[in-house]
């Protein structure tokens, strides 16, 4: 079965034939909000917003542990996490889809790992590529049958917001290597990479970063939206040539 995170401008899937919802709890609080159970061209898929169903979870105050957990009780063969982000990189304009291959955290003060307990030996997980191959490669041929381009590697910024960033932080992140900036990537790549999940991130830029592009004065929020509106339909085209990968 294939799980999917959707992010702002995804809080359902439309196209999704809803079977069930359900309310799971974990060791670590509730998740954003029930999972959405349905298939999608007769393929069984699992549905998760991420900032819950009325979009009202804040990036920082996500329970990103309940969520992955939630998501790896159904052993999930895949989980693919659709993510809005600014475009820092020159040719990262809106609209643009990107499967980014690198992250790095600017992230703080969030519950970021499950080997937390004093009574469990020190445990590391090997991040050195954050997203699994298997899930981008596959996210990569279902774009392409879908005829959507997308842009087939790239540096994630996770940044805390919920405020966008300033012109400096973003001439910062670019002198660190980052292409697109976002608030939802960590931990939540970690977390999965913790749980032995295959996860990979499908990103929509829906703005040039702070003084990029057209938004050296300011970022166009109205703008954001309905740049969002019209990418997730073809994000939807590749999920919907995506489950066809999946054999239930
Ligand atoms: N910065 C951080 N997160 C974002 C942005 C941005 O410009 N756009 C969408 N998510």
């Amino acid at each position: 079965m294939l799980a999917i995170i959707g992010g702002s401008g995804m809080t359902q899937l439309s196209c999704l034939k809803i079977s069930r919802r359900r309310v799971i709890r974990t060791p670590y609080g509730e998740p954003s909000g029930p999972l959405t159970f349905g298939t999608i061209n007769g393929h069984d898929i699992v549905f998760l917003a991420r900032h819950g169903h009325g979009h009202t979870i804040p990036p920082h105050r996500i329970n990103y542990r309940a969520n992955i957990w939630a998501l790896r009780s159904l052993t999930p063969e895949h989980i693919v996490a659709v993510a809005a982000v600014g475009g820092i990189r020159e040719d990262l304009i809106p609209g643009k889809l990107i499967i980014p291959n690198q992250i790095i955290d600017y992230t703080y003060g969030r519950d970021f790992t499950y080997f937390d307990g004093s009574e469990e030996p020190v445990t590391h997980v090997d991040f050195t590529h954050p997203y699994s191959s298997v899930t981008r490669t596959q996210l990569f041929r279902a774009a392409r049958l879908a005829g959507e381009p997308v842009i087939n590697s790239g540096v994630y910024a996770a940044v805390q917001g919920p405020r966008l960033e300033t012109a400096a932080e973003i001439n910062r992140l670019e002198s660190d290597g980052c292409d697109i900036v976002g608030m939802t990537g960590m931990p939540e790549a970690a977390l999965a990479r913790e749980q032995g999940l295959n996860y990979a991130t499908l990103a929509v830029v829906a703005n040039y970063a702070a003084g990029r592009g057209t938004n050296v004065a300011a970022i166009p929020l109205k703008e954001i939206y309905s740049v969002l509106e019209t990418a997730m339909v073809r994000v939807r085209s590749i999920i919907e040539h995506l489950v066809q990968c999946y054999d239930d």
